[in-house]
This record gives structure tokens, sequence and C-alpha cells, in this order.
């Protein structure tokens, strides 16, 4: 387990709507969007992922994978969704390097969901990454830290989160292999969004049995990527 794995020199950052997010040198990449981290969580992954598939449902439980929990922006921005809308949420996180509490302490976060869900974050993350935690009576969120190559769950989930690096700075995220292995996780009718589209993404999921739509982009970007598994 590479849960002490410290990244050197990473830094916290300001995007263009005043959310925080972290630099990492080694890949030279942000976490999140230069345009805006909360824009581009609110839009990518709750708006156009969580919401986009619970829409018009009476769905009382939804289960989650993130490919690259990081910060957990786009998990804590989700589990305030759920306990507001009283839908119980099963939360999988795959990250290689768990960042230090401290290092999301110091995000700011807190002002995008409520005190209550913050402070039992905040209190579970380090258990989180051994073992499933409940944050509240809706929430339960557990972190595989692992390479998405080696990991392995005996659940599939109703919408996969893929918040990879780049392909320019991690291209082994954006493989044949990579994609497959995540898509194995997701269930019949499940959604797959992720921030980015191209031409061999599509191809891939295509041949997966997926269904492409392209959805307009979080600021700066023009189009993101959705699929559904048929
Ligand atoms: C774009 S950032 C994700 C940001 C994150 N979703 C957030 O809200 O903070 C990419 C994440 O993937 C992680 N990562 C890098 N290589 C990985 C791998 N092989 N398997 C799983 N996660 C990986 C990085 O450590 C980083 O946290």
């Amino acid at each position: 387990m590479n849960q002490n794995l410290q990244i050197p020199g990473l830094q916290i950052i300001e995007t263009a709507d005043g959310s925080k997010t972290i630099f990492n040198p080694q890949v030279g990449e942000n976490y999140h969007s230069r345009n805006g981290a909360l824009q581009e969580s609110e839009h990518v992954f709750l708006n156009s992922g969580l919401r986009y598939y619970l829409a018009d449902k009476s769905i009382e439980e939804v289960s989650i994978l993130e490919v690259g929990f990081g910060t957990g922006l786009n998990f804590i921005l989700s589990a305030n969704f759920c306990t507001l809308k009283s839908v119980k949420l099963n939360y999988v996180g795959i990250e290689a390097y768990p960042l230090q509490r401290d290092m999301l302490a110091g995000t700011g976060y807190e002002q995008y969901v409520s005190t209550a869900l913050w402070q039992a974050f905040m209190e579970h993350y380090s258990h989180s990454l051994t073992r499933q935690v409940n944050l509240n009576s809706y929430i339960a969120l557990q972190i595989a830290p692992t390479p998405l190559l080696n990991f392995t769950w005996g659940q599939q989930f109703d919408v996969i989160y893929f918040d990879a690096f780049a392909s320019a700075n991690q291209p082994e995220m954006w493989t044949a292999e990579a994609i497959a292995h995540t898509v194995r996780y997701l269930k019949n009718g499940g959604v797959f969004v992720t921030y980015a589209i191209t031409g061999n993404l599509k191809r891939m999921l295509k041949a997966l049995g997926c269904k492409i739509e392209k959805v307009p982009g979080a600021l700066g970007k023009r189009e993101m990527l959705r699929a559904t598994l048929l």
C-alpha cells in the first residue's frame, strides 16, 4: 500500500473561480482545471455524472467509483448532494498517492459543504484508507490506496468518475488496458464521466459496449465525455 508515500513539492494554489487546487510539480499538472476547481468538479462529475444518473429516477441508493481521489473534492460535493437528497451513497476512490490529511485541510473546501460532513470527512479520512467508514447515515467512503491497474473490488458501480491526470502527462491512465480495467467495474446502465474527450477514448469505450455522448465541457473546455454501458 502506498498510503505513506509523500509527493515532494505539492503546492496549494488558487484557480480562476477562487477555489483552490493542488499543483503536482512531478507531473506538471493541477489536480483540477485552472479555470476553476469547484466549477469543474460540479459540472463534470456532480452534474453531468451523478445528477444525470439520478435524474427522473426514484433511487434511494447509489454507488460511485472514482479513479484519482486526490483531494476528495468530487467526493464531498457528491456526498453533500446525496445527504441533502436522502440518497445513500457508497463511494470508493482509487488513489495511488493518497494526500496527507493536513493537505486536504488546507484546500478550504469546507466552505462548499455542510460543517458536519466536512468534520466527519476530516475525522475519518485516514481510516477510509484501510476500511469503509460512515460519515453520516447516508454516506459510506473507502479509498483504495493503490494504482488503478492493481485495483480489484468485489462490486460494480452505478457511476464512474474518471479523474486521472491528462493523457499528455500520464498516458498510462488512458490506455485501452486502463480504460477496460475501469469499465469492468461499471454496472450495465451505469454512467462513466470524464472531463476530456478524444477520438481514441470514444473508440475504446464503444468497443467495451458503451454508448458515447459529447456533453458541453467545464469552463475552458468545449466538450467532455459521458458514456453509458449498454
Ligand atoms: C487530476 S488528479 C484528481 C483530482 C481529484 N479527483 C480531486 O478532486 O482532487 C489525478 C489523481 O490521480 C492520482 N493518480 C496518479 N496515478 C494514479 C494511478 N496509477 N492510479 C490511481 N490514481 C492515480 C493522482 O495522485 C491524483 O490524485
